[in-house]
């Protein structure tokens, strides 16, 4: 495996790209399992720092996504009570799961300063995107 460093600046070169080539893509990151404890820890990003660098299972859009391994497409994240606000210029969110050995071991989150611009070909292709990152964890 490679070291912990260069997975860090590959999954960062990944956020870059993504960040910079699709529009409504404007803060991108990865959150992961942190040890054995029951939280998320921020990996590398690209947009606003936030203040969000561990969360909760269960807490927010992202520790929901930790408990049910699922995507989660929010339209409006105004329309969400469980819900962990990083800046006031987002509108939308999407949070699809990592999965190694089919253990859910992290996941990828963009929000969107657009409302509701997510579809299923977004879906589709963040999920291709967790499983070539999966391949270099
Ligand atoms: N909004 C997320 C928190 C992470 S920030 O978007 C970077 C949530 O509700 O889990």
């Amino acid at each position: 495996n490679d070291s912990e460093s260069e997975v860090n600046n590959r999954l960062f070169m990944v956020c870059e790209l993504l960040e910079a080539h699709i529009d409504y893509y404007n803060w991108v990151g990865f959150y992961f399992k942190n040890g054995d404890k029951n939280e998320l820890k921020l990996g590398p990003y690209v947009g606003e720092p936030t203040d969000h660098t561990i969360i909760p299972f269960g807490k927010g859009i992202c520790g929901q996504v930790a408990v049910s391994s699922e995507n989660f497409v929010v339209p409006d994240v105004h329309a969400q009570d469980n819900y962990l606000s990083c800046s006031i210029t987002v509108k939308a969110e999407i949070v699809v799961p990592i999965f190694v050995n089919g253990e859910n071991i992290g996941q990828i989150d963009i929000d969107s300063s657009t409302i509701d611009p997510f579809t299923e070909a977004d879906e589709r292709f963040l999920e291709f995107v967790c499983k070539e990152v999966a391949k270099i964890l």
